[in-house]
């Protein structure tokens, strides 16, 4: 398609309409241009299709498909390959039942435990979160279908979402909240993005040039559509300016006859809106092009790929004294709702409705597995039960080992509002503990889609985090628990000790329509790390059935300039008898003599399989990237000289090697000069030296003739602290009359033609 020509043939009103939905799922057709609709979809962890009523809310039904584990859970695979086989399996999906675009995946920061909707995000950290979403995006939009990454950008919290301004600053923004998105955008070019809802720094995302084209497009090089979050337009025509090509979903012809407006009152330039216009149509043309007639999709083999993925994906926090696999042989009572009804989705858009749920006790019955089973809370209250208390004691009491399923009901964490706080429902806690009462031999499965508190955590033998692991959980905890599948899932977040601990607690969620990201880029384990603080399970943990040992960390150089690639290598050795899989993670840790950084940053993983004795080499590149810092003085990453640690762990606290590496800045950072510059920020640079002398003789009241004195006086110690902090203007109040502002300002011409 001519897409130039078809928009100069399109008339104002035919141009501006095709900018909004026609409906909640589908973008209008254009008679005149033989345009077709197409329609769009939540996501991200399956289709809901909605064919009739429609909501963004998760309330109508929409039709039978297979939840796959949400991001929460998936993200605790750290392996883009099976990301990438999900998506897939997704975009198959879509052909068949014909939606052009999957709303999804969503890659914002989970900046505090209590957003509602970290269930359906990644990470704490923007880098796993960043790869992880776009090895989906490839394997989806690999069956020419697209993606709609979302939502872009800093929303990180449900309360007042659609109108709280998020104060954030410009190193945080470009290190945390926008790096999420950088990588996936820039490696994976999702067909789409959504814009959020809320302002960021007073502007709202939807009309935010700033992030939807200075950024996006001219920085990232993004070509394809951006539409917005269902609801988040403000004022149309600024969207259309900004970079927001769609609205959805629609607002009945109200904000497209804005569009014809401002374009007939010079408010709004045509040729952007034909920019617009001419990336929806390319959107369109991309899907129908390659549109598959009468693709089928096996729900079948999907379900059962749903229980390999949360396989893959749940975590073994804890196993004292080696109390997991389980014991077939032994008696087990399964304690807790979750395990015939297990919680596996959250709540909200994207709430998909599954055509079957294997529950942990549907597994078990499965495989001809008899096993004492008690409710023991109810879901709907949050006051303990005494009968389902006793019953659960009691079957407790005649086994070898007690499972309690537990996590958060539905209510508690949902699309649309935080929770209160980070513990489970009281009724669950208390059960915990009177089972411990009388039983030493509990393992706690948990499903939730964020941290929790675990008062009981001494107490308990074993701990599965499963998060919402899709409509097949219960096939994946019954493998994983009986030893038929070893876990190696690691955490994407830290679970804290308490909520007290995290940084965002005096910040989230603000206060009316204003948060404000205090903590900067100290978010998750940059901020618990840093801080040396104890927590409850640290990003990255992640325990197996076997155990890894790493050797021979190497680096190709000791020292490196910032231009060069460093090739890092790591052994990992299965000294267990059990085949399984380890997460290598490397991070950096930057030199503290500068800029207040985290301690260290991941920059890369890679899960490995090993067989039991099997040893691998596990190779990885860091480009600049990973010793960078966004440096706002001059609007762009920036290396600092030093020495940087390249640590090889699995886990952020259970660091196994460190090789140090020189690295060299050859970027010219040259910093403004002004009489407010402190000496100290310029004297340790020799080629300042001689422009500086006469300002510090003056300032030190030295005897100009006297240069040997002059030179001692800034070698020597109490001088040099006195002048470290000293403004150059100092000179004019303080000196010895020698300079006024005009001859200062001679001299810092100088100096900044020196460092130019
Ligand atoms: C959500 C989006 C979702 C959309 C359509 C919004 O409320 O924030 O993530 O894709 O609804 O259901």
């Amino acid at each position: 398609m001519d897409y130039k020509k078809v928009v100069s043939s399109m008339t104002l009103e035919e141009k501006a309409s095709l900018c909004s939905g026609r409906d909640f799922w589908h973008t209008k057709a254009v008679k005149s241009q033989k345009i077709p609709e197409i329609m769009v979809s939540d996501g991200p962890h399956g289709l809901r299709k909605q064919p009739k009523s429609p909501d963004h809310t998760g309330a109508y039904e929409s039709i039978k498909a297979v939840c796959f584990p949400a991001a929460c859970a998936t993200a605790s695979s750290f392996d883009r390959s099976l990301l990438n086989k999900m998506g897939k399996a997704i975009g198959t999906e879509c052909q068949a039942e014909n939606i052009a675009t999957i709303l999804g995946p969503a890659v914002n920061i989970k900046r505090s435990p209590l957003c509602g909707r970290n269930f359906e995000y990644y990470s704490e950290d923007p880098m796993l979160a960043s790869e992880l979403a776009g090895a989906l995006i490839k394997g989806v939009q690999s069956r020419n279908v697209g993606t709609s990454i979302k939502h872009f950008t800093a929303n990180n919290q449900e309360t007042r979402r659609l109108t709280v301004s998020v104060k954030v600053d410009e190193r945080t923004m470009r290190e945390i909240y926008l790096a999420a998105f950088e990588g996936a955008v820039k490696n994976a070019s999702p067909w789409t993005v959504m814009c959020s809802y809320n302002r960021i720094n007073g502007l709202h995302a939807s009309e935010n040039k700033k992030y939807l084209t200075d950024i996006l497009r001219d920085e990232w090089g993004y070509e394809g559509v951006v539409m917005s979050d269902w609801g988040a337009v403000n004022d149309r025509p600024k969207g259309i300016a900004a970079g927001l090509d769609l609205e959805m979903p629609g607002s009945y012809g109200i904000n497209d006859r804005e569009i014809v407006e401002a374009v007939q009152n010079g408010t709004l330039s045509e040729k952007i809106l034909d920019r617009s216009v001419e990336r929806i149509l390319r959107w369109i043309d991309k899907y129908e092009t390659k549109k598959q007639k009468d693709v089928k999709w096996d729900k079948d083999s999907d379900h059962e790929l749903a229980g390999k993925i949360e396989e893959e994906s749940a975590v073994l926090l804890k196993n004292e004294g080696g109390i997991l696999p389980l014991d077939k042989n032994d008696t087990i009572a399964v304690i807790g709702k979750f395990a015939k009804a297990p919680r596996y989705q959250g709540g909200g858009s994207s709430h998909i409705n599954s055509y079957k749920v294997t529950s942990f006790m549907d597994a078990a019955k499965g495989k001809g597995h008899d096993l004492i089973y008690a409710d023991g809370y109810d879901l709907d209250k949050e006051e303990a039960d005494r009968t389902l208390i006793t019953k659960a004691v009691n079957a407790a009491k005649k086994s070898d080992v007690a499972v309690i399923f537990a996590g958060l009901p539905d209510i508690i964490e949902s699309e649309g509002y935080d929770r209160n706080d980070m513990s489970l429902p009281e009724n669950q806690n208390i059960l915990i503990d009177e089972i411990l009462k009388v039983q030493p031999n509990v393992v706690v499965v948990l499903h939730n889609g964020s941290a929790v508190e675990m008062p009981w955590e001494k107490e308990v033998k074993g701990i599965f985090e499963m998060y919402l692991g899709g409509q097949n959980v219960g096939t994946a905890e019954y493998d994983l628990l009986f030893g038929k599948a070893n876990p190696c899932g690691r955490l994407p977040e830290t679970f804290p000790k308490k909520l007290e601990d995290n940084p965002s607690y005096l910040n989230f969620p603000g206060y009316l329509d204003n948060v404000d990201y205090a903590e900067g880029v100290f978010v998750g384990y940059r901020y618990y790390d840093s801080k040396n603080m104890e927590v409850l399970f640290p990003f990255g943990h992640g325990l197996s059935y076997t155990t890894y040992k790493y050797s021979n960390l190497k680096v190709s150089k000791r020292k490196i300039k910032d231009t060069d690639m460093l090739t890092v290598s790591v052994d990992v050795t299965n000294i267990g008898r059990m085949a399984g899989k380890e997460v290598v993670q490397i991070y950096v840790a930057p030199p503290q003599d500068g800029i207040p950084r985290p301690v260290h940053e991941l920059k890369a993983f890679e899960k490995v399989t090993l067989r039991a004795g099997e040893t691998k080499t596990v190779t990885f590149e860091l480009g600049s990237r990973a010793f960078a810092y966004w440096d706002k003085e001059i609007h762009d990453w920036y290396v600092a000289g030093g020495d940087y640690m390249i640590e090889a762990g699995s886990s952020s606290r259970d660091i196994k090697y460190v090789k140090k590496v020189n690295v060299e800045s050859t970027r010219k950072r040259v910093p403004a000069i002004t009489e407010n510059t402190c000496f100290g920020d310029l004297m340790d640079d020799p080629r300042l030296t001689d422009i500086l002398r006469p300002l510090v003789n003056s300032y030190l009241h030295i005897d100009k003739n006297e240069k040997s004195k002059a030179l001692n006086a800034i070698n020597d110690k109490m001088n040099r602290e006195l002048l470290r902090f000293s403004p150059l203007r100092g000179v004019i109040s303080l000196g010895d009359g020698e300079f006024d502002h005009e001859k200062l300002a001679k001299v810092i011409m100088a100096l900044q033609s020196k460092l130019s």
